[in-house]
């Protein structure tokens, strides 16, 4: 994967060749959620969101144990691969296993997978295995988890995921305590790694987000149950580019 953001394409990722979780960023990263797509006709959700502008597709996988809810696997992220074969796919494992789960989502298509630090107690090995597969790794926190808890895999990670939800379900509100977190990981992780966060994600909260040195945001509900998607996703990058880094 090269490293350069040259080539992409906005509302046409070219994400098969252009690595989009590591290097510089000229603007801040939208990826619809697909828990909140119409599942009857996921293939053209997928699409729709592509040509409307979505930089990557975000998949969450939930286990019913580490989060109280069940979603998808790796046959929905192969389904995703299938209906977009060169947008960038973000899994975020929501699980309480997730060594068990990598090669399945490789095999799957996936560009990135992050998993959870609360479940993992060699968190630098298991970046560095999904590193080693070809991937971009990324590690993700629920709101209680302090951003201390990161300072170990700082220089590892490709990208950091600050849940501004609990874990589990789409549609939640948005929790500010989320952003110090953000301000405190993107003075130390640099801006060639992603700062991500998840939850709650609208045109306003956005704005937050960004300030707080965030340039990679999730957005579910706000994406597909807007009327106008290519709006929303628009109004969520934002017009200033990504700030407080
Ligand atoms: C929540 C998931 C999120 C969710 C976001 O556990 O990780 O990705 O789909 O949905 P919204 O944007 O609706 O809060
Ligand atoms: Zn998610």
């Amino acid at each position: 994967m090269a490293r350069s953001q040259r080539g992409v394409r906005r509302g046409n990722v070219a994400a098969a060749d252009v690595c989009l979780f590591r290097g510089p960023l000229t603007a801040p990263l939208v990826g619809p959620s697909i828990l909140s797509a119409d599942f009857t006709r996921l293939g053209a959700e997928v699409r729709d969101v592509v040509r409307s502008g979505a930089d990557y597709i975000h998949v969450d996988i939930m286990d019913g144990h580490f989060v109280p809810n069940l979603s998808m696997g790796p046959a929905i992220c192969a389904a995703v691969r299938r209906a977009a074969p060169r947008v960038w796919i973000d899994v975020h494992l929501m699980i309480g296993n997730p060594r068990d789960f990598i090669d399945p989502f490789v095999r799957a298509g996936a560009n990135n997978i992050t998993f959870h630090l609360e479940v993992e107690r060699k968190p630098r090995a298991l970046l560095r295995r999904i590193k080693e597969s070809g991937l971009t790794a990324g590690i993700a926190i629920k709101p209680k988890t302090p951003w201390t808890a990161l300072a170990p895999v700082l220089d590892e990670a490709d990208l950091f995921l600050v849940m501004s939800v609990e874990p589990g379900f789409g549609g939640q509100a948005f929790m500010r305590s989320s952003l110090p977190k953000v301000r405190a990981i993107r003075t130390r992780c640099g801006p060639l790694r992603r700062v991500e966060m998840d939850g709650g994600i609208a045109p306003d909260t956005a704005v937050a987000c960004r300030d707080a040195g965030c340039d990679t945001l999730v957005a579910g509900a706000h994406v597909f149950g807007a009327t106008n998607r290519r709006a929303a996703i628009a109004s969520i990058r934002g017009a200033r580019g990504i700030r407080g880094r």
